[in-house]
């Protein structure tokens, strides 16, 4: 394990058929006055918002609705949902959806009871909150991104064209978070698939760095092994509660930070994704997929152990007589066969990017260095053409 680490997570996790009795558990923790944020009416069809609304009034709580939490949250509506949380004197955030209602309920807690202009301290100068927090619970419909159990929040500001996450400590991860697989259920197919990449692409940012032996790693394998396996059930055969929990709770632990500790991590495919979708407001998964077999083929050479025991460990490749270069090239081949097969999008084309945004998209990708390689300006460029 490299260098020193804390690690600690504060948010307390109901996983389960009957996760949500954990709500009227932790509402007596809490004052009275409840925002709700949620998304673009899912709960609504779902029967889930009237579940909560009852629980709410059970518990005497006064409801706040913050509803039409968009995917890529803006940062219009993160102003909106900081007024109104100060204005009511908000003390619990609920936010109830996927990764996008999740994360914008974060960024709504440490933005309430700032003065100043909250897109500008903590997505532009990554500034950490030293106002009062709202605390945020969460009810998790949607899986991918981990935002369950971590402090990552990332809003869009289209008019400057840069999405960014800001990866805040765990004063602000959510308290508790309640994970119940048959929510996922009817999660539609095209997000669902997304969200399966964007476990597989937080793994494997943690994974692809560093050459020494690292218990982080082989938990990192085991967690891909699980979600590939449990991919091909879940595509067939939505309803099966079986791969369905395990996908869930692969991807809470795929980036709750546990994964990360001991090691560098690379998060370039995120920076490169995050920009395609600042340009396009494609499925964050999407982007993700569109772009990295193109970059993992551009840093292969300079990580090919790991590449090579990738393909080992991970698509259980046999090494006999192969040598680091076949197998590593091997390993990406059962990436992209897994890909088409699960549906990801597989082209930027696909997802709208067209030529001329290129210069854009490059400009608005940060440059990383915690993986194989420090990618340059003109090798961001060729991965997006080479992706379309
Ligand atoms: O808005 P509603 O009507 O609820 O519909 C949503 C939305 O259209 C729908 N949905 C969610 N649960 C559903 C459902 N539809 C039917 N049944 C259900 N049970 O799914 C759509 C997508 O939801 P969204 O929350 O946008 O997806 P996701 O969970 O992938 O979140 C994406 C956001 O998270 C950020 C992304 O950048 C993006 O902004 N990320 C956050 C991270 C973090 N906190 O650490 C890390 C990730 O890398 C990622 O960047
Ligand atoms: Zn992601």
């Amino acid at each position: 394990m490299l260098g020193d680490f804390t690690y600690s997570n504060p948010t307390r996790l109901y996983f389960g058929k009957n996760a949500l009795d954990g709500l009227n558990t932790e509402l007596a923790n809490y004052g009275p006055n409840i925002l709700l944020t949620y998304g673009g009416g899912s709960i609504k069809k779902s029967g889930l918002y009237d579940q909560i609304v009852n629980i709410l009034k059970a518990n005497g709580k006064n409801i706040i609705e913050l509803p039409g939490v968009m995917s890529n949250p803006t940062v219009e509506k993160l102003y909106e949902g900081a007024k109104l949380a100060k204005d009511n004197n908000v003390d619990l955030i609920l936010a109830v959806g996927g990764g996008s209602v999740c994360d914008y309920s974060k960024a709504v807690s440490v933005s309430a009871y700032y003065e100043g202009d909250a897109w500008d301290k903590y997505f532009l100068k990554m500034e950490e909150p030293e106002c009062k927090i709202i605390p945020v619970g969460c009810v998790l419909t949607m899986v991918g991104t981990g935002s369950e159990m971590n402090g990552g929040s990332v809003i869009t500001n289209h008019a400057q064209k840069l999405k960014i996450g800001h990866v805040f400590g765990d004063n602000v991860f959510p308290k508790f978070s309640i994970l119940n697989p048959e929510y996922t259920f009817s999660v539609p197919q095209y997000q669902m698939v997304a969200g399966f990449f964007d476990i597989m692409s937080h793994i494997m940012e943690q994974y692809f760095s560093n050459d020494d032996d690292n218990t982080s790693d082989y938990i990192a394998e085991g967690l891909m092994r699980s979600l590939i396996a449990s991919s091909k059930v879940a595509v067939k055969d939505h309803t099966n509660y079986e791969a369905r929990s395990n996908i869930m709770w692969t991807a809470t632990w795929a980036l709750n930070t546990l994964i990360a500790k001991g090691k560098s991590t690379d998060w370039e495919v995120h920076m490169i994704g995050q920009s395609v979708g600042a340009y396009t407001n494609a499925t964050h998964g999407m982007t993700l997929s569109a772009v990295s077999l193109a970059y993992y083929r551009t840093i292969m050479n300079y990580g090919i152990k790991k590449f090579a025991r990738f393909a080992v460990n991970v698509w259980g490749v046999n090494p006999a007589g192969k040598d680091d270069a076949e197998l590593a090239k091997e390993g990406l081949k059962h990436l992209e066969a897994w890909m088409k097969y699960i549906g990801v999008v597989m082209s930027l084309k696909e997802l709208g990017v067209t030529e001329d945004m290129f210069e854009g998209i490059a400009d608005g990708t940060f440059l990383l260095g915690g993986g194989y390689k420090q990618l340059t300006r003109e090798e961001v460029i060729n991965i997006l053409k080479e992706s379309m």
